[in-house]
């Protein structure tokens, strides 16, 4: 699984360049932080890694990556159901047993530091434990990509931690994964960094 970026360039009618000449390549079992300042772009660059938006200039081959996922700066789930519900319900639509769901649903929430809280109710959960609830899910469903926007921008310290450790576990052999960030821990927590100001056009010009 490879997304292939060449000479990418995007602005939006009102706006000058965000950035251009990016030249990336994007791997399966990699993790990538995206940083730059706020308004450099990087939701941007997100949304044409994964083909939501197209590229003013330049080409993006994204090969084989036909299902992505994503995790936003603020956690949405259902307020009554239980943690262990949300990661089961995808794999239940997938075709697994519900047994086989709440198995493999209590193995993902202890490989993301939730395995004590399976029966415990969205609302009852921290922003931490929330947003650590959002990665298990979407790593559950083994996407080909997998976009995380500033998962730690609403968090405090020790829960974006918390949520920063559980990125370690996102290195997933099948997987894509981008991180948008201005967190210098959620960088450190992935494999490769991407600092967008390299390709902002005033560092061209
Ligand atoms: N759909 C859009 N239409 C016009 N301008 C946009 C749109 N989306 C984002 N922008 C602008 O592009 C710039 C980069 O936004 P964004 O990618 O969200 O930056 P970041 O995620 O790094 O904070 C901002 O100035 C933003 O206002
Ligand atoms: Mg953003």
């Amino acid at each position: 699984m490879r997304i292939v970026m060449g000479a990418v360039g995007h602005r939006f009618d009102s706006g000058g360049w965000l950035f251009r000449g990016v030249d990336l390549a994007f791997d399966a079992g990699r993790s990538y932080a995206l940083t730059g300042p706020s308004g450099s772009g990087k939701s941007t660059l997100l949304g044409i890694i994964a083909g939501w938006i197209a590229p003013v200039e330049g080409s993006v081959d994204r090969g084989d990556v036909a299902r992505s996922a994503r995790v936003f700066q603020n956690p949405h789930g259902t307020p009554r159901r239980s943690a262990r519900d949300h990661v089961a319900l995808p794999l239940l639509a997938r075709g697994a047993s519900p047994r086989e769901a709440d198995e493999q649903a209590d193995g993902w929430l202890e490989r993301f530091g939730l395995g004590a809280l399976g029966g415990r109710r969205f609302r009852d959960l921290s922003g931490g434990e929330a947003q650590r609830l959002m990665l298990a899910r979407a790593a559950a469903t083994s996407p080909d990509l997998l976009l995380v926007d500033e998962p730690t921008a609403q968090l405090d310290p020790s829960a974006a931690d918390g949520v920063n450790l559980a990125l370690n576990s996102l290195r997933l052999e099948h997987t894509i994964v981008v991180v948008a960030t201005h967190d210098d821990r959620t960088r450190d927590a992935c494999t490769d960094h991407v600092d967008l100001r390299a390709f902002a056009p005033e560092a061209v010009a």
